[in-house]
């Protein structure tokens, strides 16, 4: 054995160095003896790494410095025995109807089972060499792989030395975790790249990507030990005999990760109906794993029974796949919308192209917060991976890059708060609308006082957001206990626009109980339904009075309704008292109310619309101008008639205003009655008054 010198004299002695030490490496991580020890290997390379920061322009190519396994690790890998794959299975039928198989090939009953979940990644052959990691291989043709061993210290789960000096081959699945792939992905687009659809393309792509600027993170599973050719004879015969299981537990001794570590464990049970339970297990555990799976596999545990069952070509004939639903759909990112949650949380929601996933449709999906979208690169019209699985809320996983047509736009995010118009703190990752939790008071009072509902002239949302900051108003029934000194002392309130906004709330305390009640804002009922509503019970009494059953009178309320309605008005009962006591209206002017128990209701007086369904279109004119579409519909529902916004069969009139359009067409395609604006108005006659 040669003596290393700490310095090399020249560009020969460089040269000879260069060339000892690729050998040395070469047969090193080809699995046999070097030449020289680790300690005189690791002397030669810093000698070089000498040599090389002295006369930077004389470096050699081969030269081992700066690569992982000493550059050694190039070309096509044979393996010591075939990476095989699995067959597949896809229910419970078919998977009994193999074991059976198994049962009659081998001659005997299999009684151990072992049940292990089917990572969703890339296999591995990692090779150790006196307990060393000296070589990763892809599983290539499955004779022959890729030399990957540069990715060994992006790899987690692998430790670089074993807890025992043994010589081995561990096999296994590289993937990324959730957080790992998120992870890589951020990184890569900073540099940017272009995301990854998913994990297990994430780890394919970084697993074979040499020199990256960046690095990423990911994680080995290991599910199968072998010997080599230079494994001890002893440690050979226990990989060859011992049980999969326990070999598993071994192997997670040694300091290699398995799924032992995780949420699904492996299990070794004894009958097909164990096995069965244990797969459903597992894939009822599938959404809340922090890594992907593809299904279960199941092996004889016996190393006699897997020797007795053997090999096809393709396959072990004593293991399977069972296959799980796929969880991962791609489709088209078609918009974001943008909602804010009871703390004042600005939340992005993905509005999707309607898909089918693990048995359900899939239209929205989270996006967590703006950051979150920048970070994915995401854009409208981005075909994107969408993943659902159990219960859990369906999520982007990122955009497919290559289906990318250039057509795609940017997400637009808010300036102001989408539900109440305030600014938006954008101070943290989750943005927040700056009136926080008063956000929903100052967007249901301008609610409350909008043209439909209250119709409180003068109170738009930068007022209701001054009142509600002054800590004046917390509910709706403030509104109707303001005084003139409260008014006057806010910021650009004088007298005349007081004495204004005085006098529309005392107009407001007039109006109907449907519109009361719609201001109210109950749950599951919006203007139309209020309507309905206060015209069955004609006071608040009544309806307050009204127990799910008696709501369910109502047209359109059912028994899932129902209980909503009747919570959320008990919810609402101290605001209603207030609102009483300040003398608001709650009474439905027409109404009669329901029939007290035992008797019919009488017949409510005969309207022109008696029975007959509206359809209104296109610009009012003459004695109906002035009529928003809501006070049309009131209109429509005091005469007696319902109305509707789609024209049908069923539509018994459609009153047709200027730049009426397609639902006028439609009626004439119909036969349904046209009328105009005017025709209408006289129809109605004194209602109108
Ligand atoms: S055993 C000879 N166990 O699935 C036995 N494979 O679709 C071969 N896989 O190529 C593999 N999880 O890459 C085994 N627990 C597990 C697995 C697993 C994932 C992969 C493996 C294999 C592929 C077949």
């Amino acid at each position: 054995m040669t003596t290393t010198p700490a310095v090399l004299a020249d560009a020969a002695a460089y040269a000879d160095a260069v060339a000892t030490a690729t050998k040395a490496a070469a047969a090193y991580y080809a699995d046999g003896g070097s030449a020289l020890d680790d300690d005189s290997y690791d002397r030669l390379v810093r000698a070089i790494e000498a040599y090389e920061s002295e006369h930077p322009d004389e470096i050699l190519a081969d030269s081992p410095t700066g690569k992982v396994a000493g550059g050694a690790a190039v070309g096509d890998v044979p393996h010591t025995i075939p990476m095989l794959s699995l067959d597949n299975v896809f229910s419970a039928e078919q998977f009994s109807a193999w074991a059976a198989g198994v049962d009659r090939r081998i001659g005997r009953e299999v009684t151990q089972w072992s049940v292990e979940p089917k990572l969703d990644g890339l296999a591995i052959a990692a090779r150790y060499v006196n307990g060393r990691l000296t070589r990763l291989i892809t599983r290539g043709d499955g004779t022959a792989g890729e030399d990957v061993s540069h990715g060994i210290t992006s790899i987690e789960g692998l430790p670089a030395e074993l807890a025992e000096p043994y010589t081995l081959e561990i096999r296994g699945e590289v993937l990324m975790t959730t957080a790992q792939f998120e992870e890589a992905n951020e990184a890569r687009t900073a540099h940017g790249g272009e995301p990854f659809a998913n994990a297990r393309s994430a780890a394919a792509g970084s697993l074979r990507a040499k020199d990256r600027a960046y690095k990423v993170r990911m994680l080995f599973f290991g599910y199968g030990v072998i010997p080599t050719e230079h494994t001890a004879e002893d440690l050979a015969e226990q990989l060859r005999t011992l049980p999969h299981g326990e070999l598993m537990t071994k192997v997670a001794a040694l300091g290699v990760h398995t799924a032992d570590a995780t949420e699904v464990p492996g299990r070794v049970v004894a009958t097909v109906e164990e096995v069965q339970q244990r797969i459903e297990e597992i894939g009822a555990l599938r959404a809340e794993l922090p890594f992907g799976i593809d299904g279960v596999v199941i092996k004889a545990d016996l190393a006699a029974d897997q020797q007795a069952a053997g090999f096809g070509t393709r396959a072990p004939r004593w293991a399977i796949a069972y296959k799980l639903p796929a969880v991962e759909k791609i489709t088209k990112l078609v918009g974001v919308e943008w909602n804010v949650g009871r703390t004042g949380v600005i939340a992005p929601r993905a509005q999707l192209e309607p898909v089918e996933i693990d048995g359900s449709t899939v239209t929205y999906a989270t996006l967590h917060n703006p950051a979150d979208i920048t970070r994915r690169d995401l854009r409208l019209g981005d075909q994107v991976m969408v993943y659902k699985a159990g219960d859990i809320i369906p999520r982007i996983e990122a955009p497919v890059a290559h289906l990318r047509t250039g057509d795609e736009q940017p997400i637009v995010f808010p300036e102001v708060c989408p539900q109440c118009g305030s600014g938006i703190d954008t101070s943290e990752q989750r943005w927040r609308c700056e009136r926080g939790r008063n956000c929903h008071l100052v967007a249901s009072l301008s609610y409350a006082a909008g043209r439909d509902q209250l119709d409180i002239e003068g109170l738009g949302a930068s007022r209701i957001v001054q009142l509600v900051d002054a800590g004046l108003v917390t509910d709706l029934a403030d509104l109707f206990t303001l005084t003139r000194d409260e008014l006057l002392a806010l910021d650009r309130m004088g007298a005349t626009s007081t004495d204004n906004l005085l006098a529309a709330i005392e107009r407001a305390k007039t109006q109907p109980l449907s519109r009361v009640l719609c201001a109210l804002g109950v749950r599951g009922t919006g203007r139309s339904m209020s309507r309905r509503i206060a015209r069955h019970f004609a006071t608040m009494d009544a309806i307050r009075a009204a127990d799910e059953a008696a709501i369910q009178e109502v047209e359109g309320i059912g028994p899932e309704k129902s209980p909503v309605i009747v919570a959320e008005l008990a919810e609402l009962a101290p605001v209603i008292d207030k609102l009483v006591a300040a003398g608001v209206n709650m009474t439905e002017p027409g109404a009669t109310g329901p029939a007290p128990q035992g008797e019919t209701a009488d017949a409510p007086a005969a309207g022109p619309l008696d029975g007959m369904t509206v359809v209104v279109t296109g610009a009012m004119t003459g004695a109906l101008e002035a009529l928003s579409r809501n006070q049309m519909n009131e209109l429509i529902e005091r005469a007696g008639g319902k109305s509707s916004s789609s024209v049908s069969k069923r539509t018994s009139l459609v009153v047709a205003g200027e730049g009426a359009g397609s639902k006028r067409t439609k009626a004439e395609d119909l036969g349904v009655r046209l009328l105009t604006p005017d025709e209408f108005a006289e129809m109605l006659g004194e209602l109108l008054a």
